[in-house]
C-alpha cells in the first residue's frame, strides 16, 4: 500500500503511470453510466472512508465516483461528531480504528502536521484531500487535463499562475519538477511562493520563474491557471489581500498577452480572481478540468491499493 500526499514525494514513473491508466480507464467508460463499475471491479469490496475537516464539493463527490466506478464504496465522516474532533480521543487510536474497519482515508484538513500523523500510524492508505501546504490529487488531474487537451506532453508548454502561493501552486510547483515543465508564477511580491519548495524545485527545474507582473507572467502561455485569493479558512484581513490582487485578476486583456489557443484552468470554486467573460469563454475548460478528478483519482486509487497495471 502507498500514500499519496505529495507530488514531491511520488516518482515521476508512478505519476505518469497514474495519468496513463486514467487515460485508459476514461476512454473505456464513455458509454457506461455514472454509477456503472469499470470492468473487472478492482476495487470491489473495499471501504474508502473520507473525512472533511474543510468544506467540499468536488473533493467529496469526486472521490465517492472514483470508489463506486471501481467497485468498492465510501463513507464519509464528519470531524466534528468523532472523540478525535471533540478531544476524546487520540490520533493514534483513531486511525487504528479506521485501519481496522476500512481500507483506505481520504482526509481534507487544516493541518499538515496532523496528514504527517495519519501517515504514520494508518496501516491503509492516506489521501491527501487537501492539505495547506498541497493539493496533489487536483494538481496530477490538472495535469491530465492539459494534455488531454493540448494532445501533447505537458514538458513541451508554457504554463502560467497568477494569484496566491497557495496549497494549489505549491503542488504544482511540485508537479513542474516531476514533468519537467517551464512554469511562470505572477504574483504580488509580498505573496512570494514558499521559499524551501521554490529552492529545492528551481535546483531541478531551471524553467520556473516568480515575477511580480501578471502581464509579463501571461506572455506566450498555453495553459493559464488561477485560484481563489482567499482561500478556505484563510486567517488574513480578506479586504486587505484583495486588494493586494487587483492587478493580479485573469482578464480579457490578460488572455491575449498569452498565445491565442491558451486554454484557463480553476480549480474552483472561484472568486474575484478572474472576469466573467475569461470564466465563460471558449478558452475556460474549467467544466471539463472539474470532472476529470473522478477519472485521476480511481487511477491514484488503484495506485494507493497496488492495483495499478
Ligand atoms: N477543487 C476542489 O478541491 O474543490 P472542493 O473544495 O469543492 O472539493
Ligand atoms: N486554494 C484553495 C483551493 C480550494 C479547492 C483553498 O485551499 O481553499
Amino acid at each position: 500500500m502507498k500514500h499519496f500526499i505529495n507530488l514531491k514525494d511520488i516518482s515521476y514513473q508512478n505519476l505518469r503511470k497514474i495519468l496513463i491508466d486514467a487515460k485508459n480507464r476514461k476512454n473505456k467508460r464513455k458509454k457506461l453510466d455514472t454509477l456503472e463499475t469499470d470492468k473487472g471491479a478492482p476495487l470491489k469490496g473495499k471501504l474508502l472512508i473520507q473525512m472533511f475537516e474543510k468544506s467540499s464539493l468536488r473533493t467529496r463527490l469526486s472521490f465517492y465516483l472514483a470508489i463506486k466506478q471501481l467497485g468498492g464504496g465510501t463513507l464519509t465522516l464528519r470531524s466534528n461528531e468523532l472523540h478525535l474532533g471533540s478531544g476524546g480521543e487520540s490520533l493514534e487510536d483513531t486511525a487504528k480504528i479506521l485501519s481496522t474497519y476500512g481500507d483506505g482515508f481520504m482526509l481534507r484538513t487544516d493541518s499538515d502536521k496532523k496528514i504527517k500523523s495519519f501517515s504514520d500510524y494508518l496501516s491503509i492508505p492516506l489521501v491527501n484531500g487537501l492539505s495547506p501546504s498541497s493539493h496533489p490529487t487536483q494538481v496530477l488531474s490538472d495535469i491530465f487535463t492539459v494534455e488531454e487537451i493540448k494532445k501533447k506532453s505537458i514538458s513541451k508548454l508554457n504554463i502560467t499562475w497568477i494569484g496566491d502561493s497557495n496549497n494549489v501552486l505549491n503542488s504544482l510547483i511540485a508537479a513542474s519538477v516531476k514533468f519537467d515543465f517551464k512554469l511562470n508564477i505572477g504574483c504580488p511580491k509580498k505573496y512570494t511562493p514558499n521559499k524551501d519548495l521554490l529552492n529545492w524545485a528551481k535546483k531541478i527545474n531551471k524553467k520556473i520563474y516568480v515575477v511580480n507582473d501578471a502581464k509579463k507572467a501571461a506572455i506566450n502561455a498555453d495553459v493559464i491557471f488561477s485560484d481563489k485569493v482567499l482561500s478556505l479558512n484563510d486567517k488574513v484581513n480578506k479586504k486587505k489581500k484583495l486588494s493586494h490582487f487587483k492587478n493580479f485578476k485573469v482578464t480579457q486583456k490578460l488572455m491575449r498577452k498569452a498565445k491565442k489557443s491558451c486554454i484557463f484552468l480553476h480549480c474552483l470554486p472561484r472568486g474575484s480572481e478572474v472576469e466573467e467573460k475569461v470564466f465563460s469563454s471558449n478558452q475556460s475548460k474549467v467544466w471539463q478540468q472539474a470532472l476529470n478528478r473522478v477519472h485521476v483519482q480511481k487511477s491514484i486509487l488503484l495506485y494507493c491499493f497496488g492495483k495499478l497495471r
